[in-house]
């Protein structure tokens, strides 16, 4: 079957997966932090899905949901083809919690009223309460500090609402009907400058909802390896493994469920960071700790070979993407017939792709291989498809994945090839590994590893006169690139002690050949972007 003829994404099996457990929708308005919310729900140990507004009211009640939370939004709701959602949603007999736009919708849908408030409210807010009694607000202080971002307000509450919450520039910062499980809150609890909004949010899914939070890895992890096994009998199953978090998790967790049945086919293209492959090989071959069936691909000649020549960073994306299937391609036939493709995509990628929420940006798909075009297989098998990252980390430490690889930084699928600037060669593959092995050592050494997002050395193709003893020299100027980034979208320059950064110059000086200057890269993202290339 070809990939392109597979209804991929529609989260195949999914409904047998998950269909016992307490379910909190998310109902996205395209706010910026819907993510946000999922993840925060999450934590409380309920489990949470985000859906677009305009999903129709039949499937959601088809799921069952405990309770529904609308998302924040750039929109007025009283503007004409504003996002909104019909009155019916209030009336289901589930609980539901408005969150600013969320919160206004509510209010102006059930006959209260919204309009431009005279001041913006932003950022850092006190808010106080009105009902501390509410269900909501729980053990939650009379003057509480709250993330506020919005334009409109409520002015109003709707009929059968109360007002439980103000602040000195918005008469109405909360309001609900008791009775009705309706729950109106003009800020955002889920962003963490609202000190005690993850307690809001608890109180939501449990004290109103009654969710009993008994969502954990472990116990994701042993339903996803009992419904593995249920689904793919005695199938034949393959995977791409990178190494890299996402396919690491995805692979023990499917060893676990199908054992024999499952091949991983591991492509080491030559552009991993020092070591790296034996790495990987150390720890999923044969003489690892899994049951992988571990078929590790040296193709790196065969990808210098093809990069030979091509300095343009898209067309070295393309090539070693394009190879990287190749080859994946050529492995996966020799296994013949195959049953099941693994594919590590996680919940964010869903999201993202557009069939989750509605803010969702569409991120252009740059993994390398992403999927092969023609292999011969049945279905596709996506078992970290609900997951948040911190969340295929948990599972990852579930399944006794040793936490140096849990915890790894990103790293990108054409791997070095977008941190050599320029035509790609085996020398300047072995420059950038050697000076990066140096720079994450001394990172290390100097306890900043956890604290920096990511960092890594790059190769500029800059070459320039230098002295090494008496001699001249004509060698290369390695970048060194730390980044802290919440989301990877953005990101600034991290602030690394001067003594670091030197004792890394004078230790690539002197160790790698072919360096004569080390540059600090201080850019932020936007202009600059994380990787080089
Ligand atoms: P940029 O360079 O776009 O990177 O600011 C943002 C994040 O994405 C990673 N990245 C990639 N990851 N394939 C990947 O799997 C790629 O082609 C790729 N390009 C960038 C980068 O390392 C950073 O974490």
């Amino acid at each position: 079957m070809r990939i392109d003829e597979l209804p991929v994404r529609k989260g195949r099996g999914r409904e047998e997966f998950f269909v016992k457990r307490e379910l909190v929708i998310v109902l996205d308005f395209g706010g910026q932090y819907n993510q946000l919310v999922a993840r925060r729900v999450r934590e409380c140990n309920v489990y949470c899905e985000i859906y677009s507004y305009k999903t129709n009211i039949e499937k959601i009640k088809a799921m069952n949901p405990k309770g529904i939370i609308l998302t924040g939004g750039p929109n007025s709701c009283y503007e004409p083809g504003a996002p909104t959602y019909s009155s019916e949603l209030f009336n289901l007999g589930v609980p539901v919690l408005g969150l600013c736009y969320g919160a206004q919708l509510m209010m102006q849908v059930l006959g209260g009223t919204v309009a431009r408030a005279g001041v913006r409210e932003y950022g850092k807010t006190e808010v106080l309460l009105d009902k501390t009694q509410s269900k909501i607000f729980k053990n939650v202080q009379e003057k509480t500090i709250c993330w506020m971002s919005h334009f409109d307000s409520i002015f109003k509450a709707a009929p059968g609402f109360e007002i439980t919450a103000h602040t000195a520039d918005c008469p109405v910062a909360a309001a609900e009907n008791e009775e009705k499980g309706l729950y109106a809150i003009q800020f955002h609890p889920e962003v963490l400058h609202t000190e005690e909004g993850t307690k809001m949010l608890s109180n939501f899914v449990k004290n109103v909802c009654g969710c009993s939070g008994d969502w954990r890895m472990d116990s994701f992890v042993e339903e996803s390896i009992r419904q593995i096994r249920k689904r793919v009998g005695d199938g034949k199953v393959l995977c791409a493994l990178s190494g890299g978090v996402d396919s690491s998790v995805a692979a023990v967790l499917l060893s676990k469920a199908v054992g024999e049945q499952l091949t991983c086919v591991f492509v080491d293209h030559g552009l991993l960071r020092k070591n790296e492959g034996d790495e990987v090989e150390a720890v999923f071959g044969p003489a690892g700790s899994y049951d992988l069936n571990f078929i590790r691909v040296n193709a790196q000649q065969r990808f210098y070979g093809k990069l030979a020549g091509v300095s343009e960073p898209e067309r070295k994306r393309k090539i070693i993407g394009e190879e990287f299937i190749r080859v994946f391609e050529e492995e996966a036939k020799k296994i013949g017939t195959v049953d099941f493709l693994v594919q590590g995509t996680i919940y964010p990628d869903v999201v993202e792709s557009g069939l989750g929420g509605e803010s969702a940006v569409i991120k252009s798909h740059h993994n390398v291989g992403g999927l092969p075009d023609y292999v011969d297989f049945k279905e596709i098998i996506e078992p970290l498809r609900d997951l948040f990252k911190d969340e295929v980390r948990k599972a990852g430490l579930e399944l006794g994945i040793p936490e140096y690889l849990v915890y790894r930084q990103p790293f990108p699928g054409p791997g070095l090839g977008v941190r050599i600037i320029g035509e790609v060669t085996a020398e300047k593959v072995r420059i950038v590994q050697d000076a990066d092995a140096i720079y994450r050592e001394e990172i290390e050494h100097a306890g900043l590893s956890r604290n920096i997002g990511q960092y890594f050395a790059a190769l500029t193709n800059m070459q320039s006169v230098g002295v090494m003893g008496d001699e001249r020299t004509y060698d290369y100027a390695v970048a060194l690139r730390a980044v802290n980034t919440i989301d990877f979208m953005t990101a600034e320059a991290a602030d690394i002690p001067y003594e670091v950064l030197q004792k890394v110059m004078s230790r690539i000086i002197n160790e790698v050949k072919g360096v004569n200057r080390v540059l600090y890269d201080l850019t932020s993202k936007p202009p600059g972007t994380i990787e080089l290339e």
